[in-house]
């Protein structure tokens, strides 16, 4: 990498997709959301009747994906989908096409592209172990599974979208088994990655802890 890169990995609605754009705030770092590029490419199949599970079909899908990031909105195709690319049913066809080697490699360059001046705060599963791996700090960023639905569900309540904790917990724990069980970029922490585990830690305290690392290795 020519800049350097912050990677967090960690299971969904760990937290890390808030702390690392806080992170990102203050260092004034790009910052690149992985997981919103593969909701991206379950919404862009879905439009075309596409299954999560034909990996054939989904890699021109991959490559091709025409999304863009305006003022704080994200576009497919020029539409808006800034709330449907947060569902959790686009979280979990996501997880479904994610477990396909063509389609994580299809997204590659499009994720490396992120890393541009001054630096790069990348969150996803794999970020310290594939996308970035000479990341200079890797964090993987972990939650009990009860404190990430809870999370969750506030979240989605906070937006008017329609959620059920139960559903949650559910939908949770087959997502973790899924990202952690596949064959290919398995969600799991890499040697260097330093663990940050939120269940009782605020945000604002695991932002602090990811910046004092990050000052004491820069
Ligand atoms: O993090 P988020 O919940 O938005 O990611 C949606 C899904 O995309 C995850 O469940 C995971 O399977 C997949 N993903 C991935 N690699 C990444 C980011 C997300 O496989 N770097």
């Amino acid at each position: 990498e020519l800049f350097p890169v912050i990677a967090i990995d960690g299971p969904t609605a760990s937290g890390k997709g808030t702390v690392a754009n806080l992170v990102a705030e203050a260092l004034g770092w790009n910052l690149l959301d992985s997981g919103s590029i593969y909701r991206m490419v379950a919404l862009a199949a879905a439009k075309r009747g596409i299954d999560p599970a034909n990996e054939a079909a989904l890699i021109p899908v991959a490559t091709g994906l025409d999304a863009s990031f305006v003022h704080g909105r994200i576009l497919l195709e020029g539409e808006d989908v800034s709330v449907r690319v947060r569902l959790e049913e686009t979280g979990n066809a996501a997880s479904r096409l994610a477990t396909h080697a063509g389609v994580r490699e299809a997204l590659l360059s499009r994720q490396r592209a992120f890393c541009r001046a001054p630096g790069l705060v990348a969150d996803g599963r794999d970020m310290g172990s594939i996308v970035f791996p000479g990341a200079f700090l890797k964090i993987f960023l972990t939650a009990s599974v009860e404190a990430r639905a809870e999370r969750r569900y506030k979240q989605l309540i906070a937006k008017g979208l329609p959620a059920n904790i139960e559903d949650l917990l559910r939908d949770l724990r087959a997502r973790d088994a899924r990202d952690s069980s596949r064959a290919v970029a398995p969600l799991k922490p890499c040697e260097d990655a330093v663990l940050l585990d939120t269940t009782t830690k605020s945000i604002d305290e695991a932002v602090r802890f990811v910046l004092d690392l990050a000052g004491e290795r820069g």
